[in-house]
């Protein structure tokens, strides 16, 4: 596996020729991760990674610095993956005037679900997967539906600003318990990983009622609100939306998403479940 760390070389490894499935990523590997890089193989002739921790996307308070960095341990795993190449730039090459004065401002949607506890956050995420695209030139890119409000902002970026690059979403992996693999899911102690499935627990009883019928979504999110707090979680939020725009769903909607974010301890989890009736 070639690893690149200018924009220059990495635009030279893309004129090489043949399709490219690319995989942006922070790092800290684990198979989730992996299960995107399977599907880049599947997509194309050959697989890019990028590996980088976006200081743009977190906020005041948040854990850019702490961030786990493996470099190290994500090389291996790439390898065994069968990725061809990996981005590895640093901050001065992507951010070299430190300030980024043009960004992709995403619609309203950025200020809503986690947008509206993590401001700008997504702004952050469209500006480098934008700079990104731009620099790898890929015909594919892989995201996991984990994120599923990225996913949303980046199919509308890719859409509206005419890119020329297929997102491909792939499902969120999961541990045997129910739990979505997650890089912060390394936060959690012994105690709080045993805790934390309960999330998904709701998230599938929330699915298994709107497939029987029922329509009092705010019934059925206060219910999950209760338990979790009830555990002692934080709850950001827990909100049934469209599953194609991620506005607010009405009864009867057919294509639904069920979306959560809550702390535990000072871990943060997201999550949620399609739900196609
Ligand atoms: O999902 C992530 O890991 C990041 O948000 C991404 C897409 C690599 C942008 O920094």
């Amino acid at each position: 596996m070639e690893i690149i760390r200018t924009i220059k070389d990495m635009r030279q490894w893309r004129a090489k020729g043949g399709t490219v499935a690319f995989v942006p990523t922070m790092g800290n590997l684990h198979e989730g991760h992996l299960a995107l890089v399977a599907e880049a193989r599947r997509r194309a002739e050959r697989v890019v990674v990028s590996i980088f921790v976006n200081r743009l996307q977190f906020g005041q308070g948040e854990d850019f610095g702490a961030y786990p960095r493996t470099f190290d341990a994500d090389c291996h795993k790439l390898i065994d993956a069968g990725a061809d190449a990996l981005f590895f730039p640093d901050e001065a090459e992507l951010y070299p005037r430190v300030r980024q004065d043009f960004n992709i401002e995403p619609p309203h949607i950025q200020n809503e679900l986690c947008g509206a506890f993590r401001p700008g956050h997504f702004r952050g995420v469209a500006t480098v997967v934008c700079k990104l695209f731009n620099i790898v030139g890929a015909d594919v890119a892989c995201f996991g539906k984990k994120d599923y409000q990225q996913l949303h902002v980046i199919k509308a970026m890719v859409d509206d600003l005419n890119m020329p690059v297929t997102i491909v979403p792939v499902d969120t992996g999961r541990a045997e318990t129910g739990l979505a693999l997650s890089s912060r899911n390394g936060y959690l102690s012994e105690e709080e990983r045993a805790e934390a499935p309960r999330l998904y627990r709701n998230l599938s009883m929330m699915r298994d009622a709107l497939l029987a019928g029922e329509n009092d979504y705010a019934a059925l999110e206060n219910r999950v609100r209760e338990d979790l707090t009830g555990a002692g979680w934080t709850v950001d939020y827990v909100e049934v939306r469209q599953a194609d725009t991620l506005e607010i769903a009405h009864a009867g909607e057919k294509r639904l998403v069920v979306l959560a974010a809550a702390r535990l301890g000072r871990t943060r989890l997201i999550d949620n479940v399609e739900v196609m009736r």
